[in-house]
């Protein structure tokens, strides 16, 4: 469960992200949709205790944010898109390996979530090469793998199909769903309102910084008598620009 309350984030001359809030409950996609500079990553690197907020909070698994950043770090998986940051010098398994113990995993609790998680993920044949030369495919499912080795119960996702083929993305997708199977509380951002449309369960749609709209694809498309969200999505963005 997640509960965000009031969130806020000001950079120096930019209101990041301007108190919000929302709920994402057990097995449920939210998907957060927005334009570049929305503030998007900004909420998920809060809720992922990477970033401080400078005003109202959130609690995850009924731990808060700023209180109890150590149990909530437990408790959240990230995914970014784009660059997916593993260490070419490394194998497979020690990029994951490394990524558990900074998380406080044991090496014994560690290694038996790697050996899950590399069935799995169809990762047998290559687990122990040097993640250098990899696919982008590959270097999906590391990540992929990486994000959820210490069994987070809430699962962020940040443009994380930005750059990938359509098998790649696949992936990621059919990820984001055995996710949502095991009863996870999910957040999914993207521009992409049919991306959003085809995985999500509710919608909240942010433009800088502010909630304008939140609900599912049906009540969105009813209230402004639309049947392409896309357009519902251009709508309500644009109007709040001028
Ligand atoms: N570290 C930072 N310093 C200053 N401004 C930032 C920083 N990170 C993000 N911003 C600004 O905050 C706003 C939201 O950014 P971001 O959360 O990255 O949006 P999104 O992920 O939706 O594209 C943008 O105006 C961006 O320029
Ligand atoms: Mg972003």
């Amino acid at each position: 469960m997640i509960e965000v309350k009031s969130l806020s984030k000001s950079f120096k001359k930019v209101q990041a992200v301007d108190e919000i809030s929302f709920n994402v409950s057990k097995g449920e996609i939210l998907g957060l949709l927005g334009e570049n500079g929305a503030g998007k990553t900004t909420t998920l690197r809060m809720l992922a205790t990477m970033l401080k907020p400078t005003g109202g909070t959130a609690v995850i698994e009924g731990y808060d944010i700023l209180k109890q950043p150590e149990m909530v770090r437990k408790e959240v998986g990230i995914l970014f898109g784009g660059e997916v940051g593993l260490y070419d010098r490394l194998t497979a398994y020690e990029n994951i390996m490394y990524f558990a113990e900074l998380n406080g995993m044991k090496k014994e609790e560690a290694t038996k979530s790697i050996n899950y998680l590399t069935e799995m993920l169809d990762m047998k044949e290559y687990i122990t090469r040097r993640v250098g030369k990899f696919s982008r495919g590959m270097k999906q499912k590391v990540a992929i793998a990486r994000s959820i080795v210490h069994s987070p119960s809430v699962m962020l996702f940040d443009e994380p199909t930005i750059g990938l083929d359509v098998t790649a993305s696949k992936i990621v997708q059919d990820f984001i769903l055995k996710c949502k199977e095991d009863n996870k509380s999910i957040i999914f951002s993207s521009h992409s309102m049919n991306e959003v449309e085809k995985l999500c369960d509710r919608i909240v749609i942010i433009s800088k910084g502010k909630i304008l709209e939140e609900g599912t694809s049906d009540y969105l498309k009813k209230k402004y008598n639309n049947e392409d969200l896309e357009q519902v999505f251009m709508k309500l963005v644009g109007g709040h620009n001028e």
